[in-house]
């Protein structure tokens, strides 16, 4: 074995920042290249560089770093529509990626049919109140055709039968529509035509890029001594399979799925990154014990973190940092290593961390199969920093609030054999303090 795969994941519901890390660790000339294993357009990883910021929804974080190679895996739902605006908006930013972004034969495709059946699916579960409250990519639709074994893959658009079998799909999900209309009253939006249009013209260019057999291409790269970082969407809290269900997306976000998603043998697999924020957020449907429920404090948290989604641009609920969630996230995730960021952001005198929950008298002890049964948290409060951290960039100046802050979230993690190795404090690659080494 010659290279190795460094994996960063989200350990909490997403929007994390880990675009930046990303970034920054690439920037370190470890890796020759960056893999998106799961997901799809429903991620929004935002990189600046300078003046230039550019949001990835499938593109890997290392479109503005030249020399990085670009990979989307077998694990990840393709949007042909999404893919290619990116890929042009990255031109207008001066970076052509073309020649070394590589698409996974085997990823599957995200058809223009699956974002109505995704608003179809959440029409229908408005009715009892249980709607996820998806960023409408299509990706639930996507995933569940994947599994059903009916969906498409990136390879097919290649092969002959590409127009027969995307028929077929299209009549299937025809059906389903139609069931959605008559049973649940769904409208179908309008310029449904446009959109298949659009997704007809953008599939013609996705031909053109290179599809091929990632897996082997990466197995390949670790072959002859390079390493690869692969990227997780979304975060542990949203992993389909152990986050709190159904309120999560439809793959799984932990970093064991880099080695399935990617195709490569897991003994591959070295650090594991998990990136936090020094508070939480989290948006679409389910409970979310640790948010504030001051409303004017959450607003000015929103404003001043910039939390608004990078998809949707809905507006983020904001919580304190839940130590409890974090404790079970890296406990499924074996990240040994931590970046925290917006440790900059603080609003008020005092902040508050979660330490547990409750549910009803009890304490829990581990952590609850469905969030809506916690009733209490458990917290601690501390003096706030306002804005004195933005922009710090050396551990010796560091407020004394933030210093207290790290280290109590340092304590509260002894146990877990991880280390916060660096603290973010603001949006630029060098706001940053290098913490643990
Ligand atoms: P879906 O992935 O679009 O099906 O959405 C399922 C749930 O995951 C919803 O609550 C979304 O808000 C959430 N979600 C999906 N992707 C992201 C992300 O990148 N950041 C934060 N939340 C996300």
């Amino acid at each position: 074995m010659k290279g190795f795969i460094d994996v960063v994941v989200g350990l909490q519901w997403g929007d994390e920042g880990k675009g930046k890390n990303i970034d920054a660790l690439l920037a370190s000339g470890d890796y020759s290249g960056v893999a998106r294993f799961n997901g799809g357009a429903n991620a929004g990883h935002t990189i600046k560089l300078g003046d230039k910021t550019f949001v990835g929804h499938l593109v890997p974080s290392g479109g503005l770093q030249e020399n990085i190679e670009l990979f989307i895996g077998n694990g990840v739902v393709v949007d042909p529509v999404s893919l290619t605006k990116e890929i042009f908006e990255l031109k207008g930013l001066g970076f052509d990626v073309s020649e070394r972004l590589y698409i996974s034969n085997r990823a599957k495709l995200v058809s223009y049919t699956h974002p109505l059946l995704d608003a179809a699916e959440e029409h229908y579960k408005s009715k009892g109140g249980k709607s996820v409250g998806t960023t409408l990519r299509g990706i639930g639709p996507a995933y569940a055709d994947s599994r059903a074994r009916r969906i498409l893959t990136v390879g097919d658009i290649l092969a002959a039968d590409f127009e027969e079998k995307e028929k077929e799909l299209s009549q299937y999900h025809a059906n389903l529509l139609l069931m959605y209309k008559d049973k649940y009253g769904f409208e179908m939006p309008a310029g449904a035509e446009e959109k298949k249009k659009e997704w007809l013209d953008a599939v013609e260019k996705l031909k053109k890029l290179k599809i091929l057999d990632v897996s082997a291409l990466i197995r390949e790269r670790l072959q002859i001594g390079k390493n690869i970082l692969a990227e997780a969407a979304q975060g542990a809290m949203l992993d389909v399979d152990h986050g709190d269900y159904p309120n999560v997306t439809s793959s799984n976000s932990l970093p064991a799925n880099a080695s399935l998603g990617l195709g490569v043998p897991h003994t591959y697999l070295r650090n594991i990154y998990g990136v936090i924020k020094a508070y939480t957020t989290k948006v679409g449907g389910g409970a979310f014990p640790s948010r504030i429920r001051d409303e004017v404090l959450e607003k000015a948290f929103q404003d001043a973190g910039g939390e608004y989604g990078s998809t949707t641009g809905r507006r983020r609920m904001v919580g304190w940092l839940d130590i409890f969630a974090l404790r079970y996230a890296i406990a499924l995730s074996g990240v040994n290593k931590i970046f925290l960021n917006k440790a900059d952001i603080c609003i008020g005198e005092k902040v508050k961390v979660v330490t547990g929950y409750k549910s009803g008298n009890k304490v829990l002890k581990e952590f609850p199969l469905h969030l809506k049964d916690v009733t209490e948290t458990i917290t601690e409060e501390m003096p706030g920093w306002g804005e004195k951290n933005y922009g710090v960039t050396e551990k010796s100046k560091v407020s004394p609030e933030l210093l207290k802050y790290i280290n109590y979230i340092i304590d509260m993690l002894a146990d877990l054999d991880v280390k916060i190795i660096a603290v973010g404090t603001g949006r630029e690659r060098e706001h940053t303090i290098a913490w643990d080494k």
